[in-house]
């Protein structure tokens, strides 16, 4: 225990994605971070299971990465991104491409995972109107689909509660491929279901209703995570590349989650052994230090760009903060901490371990599905009748209370730590679980 902090007027704060008013009856701030472990305003120390929000995947306050940090803050502070460049926006693009798979050579820099899912689907429209195809200008998405938060990101997105409320204003000409998360067929799958492939096919009753030649891109999460971890029925990802190919469509991976070790390859599109066209990235770009994302583009996208006149801007995009140095400063430290400490090896390692550790929740009271893919784990329950997602908080609660940060994803508990999680920490978190789960109603 460390000395608690004295609590700020708490009124004043609209927070995201948080029922405020409960919250501000009983609050849950945290002061500082190490490595593994947050402590809390009241003093106590909470091994954090979920790495932040999936983006602290070298852990918190990385000696490296804040020392990057600090040097670049007290160096070159801003520079502005257009027409204007500085040495580490580009080192960090290098890096990014290296390790990215095959042709996805160039990197277009924005300041987080929804930025990043907009410009993506503005580069894939762009795309094809330079290439005299103009009219594609389609989205197909899917539904239970979390591609953050702008216009763009809400309509190729395919959670209600984020869509509802903004129906009438979002963006036209947008399908959805159906989810694949099936408790009937997959329930306590390990890594990769095996059903559910067929789900791909999909696209093509969606293509034959719209034609092929309206459609730019097709955009998935290679593991949906925010909707509770599901990753991708085996075979399921190389079918929608095979009918993106046979209809010239762009496919778009969003791995601003399984980006940077998550799924045990650099990307989840190596992990997977499918190419897409466009990465979508952020969160463990930085290591969660900085807000950064990212749009990973194969060579003939960027080069498609580069036709006009040379004087001429090729893209009418972009951020103030676009290329940040204190972010780049945070990219390339982060980048050379999972290099060093060889994090997404040891991430590999520890996934048997942390697959063993949630299936022995099986079982459990409430407990209705348990699955994984790297360090990606959800725990799903039986909702309480009339009340959905309650038990899941309710148990959120009670892990934070007993030293362990948990997230919920509706009625699914999802856990996603650091890459420098130990053993003994996996088997903490799986047990303080398991008492949770049995007390709560
Ligand atoms: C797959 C995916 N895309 C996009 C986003 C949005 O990222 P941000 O919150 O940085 O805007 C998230 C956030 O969790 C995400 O999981």
């Amino acid at each position: 225990m460390t000395a608690a902090t004295t609590l700020p007027d708490l009124g004043p704060l609209w927070m995201p994605f948080t029922a405020n008013r409960e919250f501000k009856k009983n609050p849950r701030l945290l002061v500082s971070a190490q490595g593994m472990y947050y402590t809390t305003h009241d003093g106590r120390r909470v091994l954090d299971g979920i790495a932040g929000l999936w983006c602290c995947n070298a852990g918190h306050c990385h000696p490296k990465i804040v020392e990057a940090v600090r040097e670049q803050a007290g160096k070159l502070d801003y520079v502005t991104a257009f027409q204007m460049g500085h040495p580490q926006a580009f080192e960090l693009a290098a890096r990014v491409a290296e390790l990215a798979p095959g042709s996805l050579d160039h990197v277009f820099f924005v300041n987080s995972g929804s930025e990043a899912v907009d410009t993506a689907l503005k580069i894939a429209v762009g795309y094809h109107r330079l290439r005299g195809e103009g009219q594609r200008t389609r989205f197909i998405g899917r539904e239970r689909g979390y591609h953050g938060v702008g216009f763009g990101g809400i309509s190729v997105g395919g959670m209600v509660a984020n869509r509802k409320m903004f129906g009438g204003v979002m963006l036209n000409g947008v399908d959805h491929l159906p989810h694949t998360h099936n408790l009937e067929h997959n329930a306590y799958s390990r890594g990769s279901p095996a059903w559910g492939a067929h789900l791909a096919d999909e696209l093509e009753r969606i293509v034959a209703l719209h034609d092929a030649s309206t459609i730019a891109a097709v955009i998935v999460e290679a593991v949906p995570g925010s909707t509770g971890v599901l990753p991708p029925p085996q075979g399921y990802l190389e079918r929608l590349r095979a009918i993106c190919d046979k209809h010239g469509l762009l496919l778009i991976f969003d791995e601003v989650i399984t980006g940077f070790g998550r799924t045990g390859g650099n990307f989840a599109a190596q992990t997977f052994g499918v190419q897409p066209d466009i990465i979508t990235i952020a969160k463990g770009l930085t290591s969660g230090v900085v807000p950064m994302g990212g749009v990973v583009v194969d060579k003939r996208i960027y080069d498609a760009y580069m036709t006009g006149p040379e004087f001429a801007v090729e893209f009418f995009h972009g951020y103030t903060y676009s290329n940040h140095p204190l972010a780049t400063a945070a990219g390339i430290a982060a980048l050379d901490v999972y290099r060093d400490e060889d994090l997404f090896a040891r991430g590999r390692k520890l996934a048997p371990v942390f697959e063993q550790a949630l299936h022995g929740l099986k079982g459990c009271r409430h407990v209705i599905d348990v699955r994984n893919i790297g360090l990606m784990g959800a725990v799903e329950l039986a909702p309480r009748a009339g009340q959905p997602t309650v038990r899941a908080m309710d148990v959120l609660r009670g892990c934070y209370e007993k030293g362990v940060l948990v997230r919920t994803a509706g009625d699914t508990v999802v856990l996603t730590p650091s890459l420098i999680i130990s053993e003994s920490e996996i088997t903490q978190i799986a047990e303080t679980l398991r008492s949770v789960i049995q007390t709560v109603a």
